[in-house]
């Protein structure tokens, strides 16, 4: 058994790429052994290089030296990634894929600004820790910080662990929606309102 310890959580950078790109090769390796591909997709060494750049922002659990965890909230917008526009259910809809400018600071239509909690990945030797729920957190805290009003996700309607947790954390389940080139997801939303301090 771990002991916890020595768990670390800290922002990650581009020298924590290899780890990130490791990471993902044992979830990968551990649904194909399930038969649920599916279940999360896989991400370029690329796209892990572009989610610990500013706007995104990527944070990691490290027992010692070893990556056991990672969380990544992604800006997105305009992009696939950008998730606002899939919104139904909430009052966001065409307001959220708006970025905030200085000048759109004082003007108060504009409200609503989303990201994307990409992706969290537990190691499945340290599952069942509420590890997830401590990436999400994090995450929020740091969204709210950037100023973000909402957060949005996707998961596969079979991958129960996840399901619970985003709604452990209070997010809302918004609807059903092929994705990603045909992936059915649940898209979840949670409203956050943070705001900009300056
Ligand atoms: C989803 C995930 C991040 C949750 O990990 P976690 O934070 O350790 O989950 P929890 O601590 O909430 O675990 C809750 C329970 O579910 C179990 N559990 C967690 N993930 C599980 C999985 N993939 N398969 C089976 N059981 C799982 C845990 O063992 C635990 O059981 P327990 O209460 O009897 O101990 C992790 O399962 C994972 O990395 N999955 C693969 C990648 C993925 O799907 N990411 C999310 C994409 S949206």
């Amino acid at each position: 058994m771990a002991n916890t310890n020595n768990f670390k959580i800290k922002s990650l950078y581009q020298n924590d790429v290899d780890k990130m790109v490791e990471l993902q090769q044992i979830i990968l390796d551990e649904v194909k052994e399930k038969g649920k591909e599916g279940l999360f997709r896989e991400n370029t060494r690329g796209m892990f290089e572009l989610c610990v750049q500013s706007p995104n922002h990527s944070v990691g659990i490290f027992d010692g030296d070893k990556m056991i965890a990672l969380g990544i909230l992604f800006d997105g917008l305009g992009t696939d990634e950008d998730l606002s526009t899939d919104l139904v259910k909430h009052d966001v809809r065409g307001k959220v894929s708006r970025r905030y400018k200085s000048t759109d600071l004082k003007d108060k239509t504009i409200q609503h600004i989303s990201a994307n909690m990409k992706l969290t990945l537990v190691h499945p030797d340290y599952r069942g820790m509420g590890l997830q729920i401590i990436l999400l957190n994090k995450l929020e805290a740091l969204a709210k910080f950037f100023g973000y009003t909402h957060l949005c996700c996707t998961i596969s309607p079979d991958n129960a662990p996840s399901i619970s947790n985003v709604e452990k954390c209070g997010y809302e389940f918004d609807h059903k929606a092929l994705k990603y080139g045909g992936l059915t997801r649940n898209i979840y939303v949670k409203e956050i309102n943070g705001s900009y301090m300056y």
